[in-house]
């Protein structure tokens, strides 16, 4: 008798604190990535320090279907700034809302619990000029453009574009 498969189990897309029990999924994403920063192991190590400074929030999209790493993000305070250091989603889970669910959790980690802000009075980031991807998820989440460095970037040599998110409290 033909024996039926096991149907594959379907969790809501989670997002949680990167661990370092996550970081070879989390750099094999980079790797995959050309548009990702490629940090050596050691980064994500300061990242994940708790008592480095400056600190960083580093969080991990998880599932929905195999219940691994798909998508990762790290940010570091630099009060009253939080700078959006590295943000990726891997190819086969891009444009299905991953990147902004890990965007949004930053968003909740720099408010306190009682939805206040916590000191973090806005989200900046540089980014290729030409990564023309990251440019429309960044405009669709909220951030403006506000400013040019002028061949900023090495290998192509290229401009970066600044960007910056206002962090508004959830209540007046
Ligand atoms: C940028 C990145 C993280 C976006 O992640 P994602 O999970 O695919 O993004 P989302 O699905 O949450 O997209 C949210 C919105 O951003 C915009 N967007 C995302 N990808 C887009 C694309 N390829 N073209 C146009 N708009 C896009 C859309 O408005 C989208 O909403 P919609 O799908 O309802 O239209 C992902 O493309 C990525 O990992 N790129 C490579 C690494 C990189 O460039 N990182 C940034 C520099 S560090």
């Amino acid at each position: 008798m033909k024996s039926l498969a096991e149907p594959e189990q379907i969790h809501p897309v989670q997002i949680r604190q990167m661990t370092a029990a996550d970081l070879a999924q989390v750099m094999a994403i980079a790797a995959s990535l050309p548009e990702a920063p490629h940090w050596p192991e050691s980064a994500y190590h300061t990242a994940l320090n708790p008592v480095a400074t400056p600190r960083r929030i580093a969080l991990v999209a998880i599932g929905p279907q195999k219940q691994d790493v798909q998508g990762f993000l790290v940010a570091r305070l630099l009060l009253p700034q939080a700078e959006l250091e590295s943000i990726a989603v891997s190819a086969g889970s891009q444009r299905r809302g991953l990147g902004r669910l890990l965007f949004d959790a930053l968003v909740n980690e720099v408010l306190d619990s009682d939805g206040l802000n916590s000191g973090i009075l806005e989200i900046v980031l540089e980014l290729r000029a030409s990564n023309r991807t990251a440019l429309a998820f960044y405009h669709s989440a909220g951030f403006a453009q506000n400013g040019i460095r002028r061949a900023y970037y090495a290998d192509p040599v290229e401009d970066a574009v600044l960007m910056r998110f206002s962090v508004r409290p959830h209540r007046p």
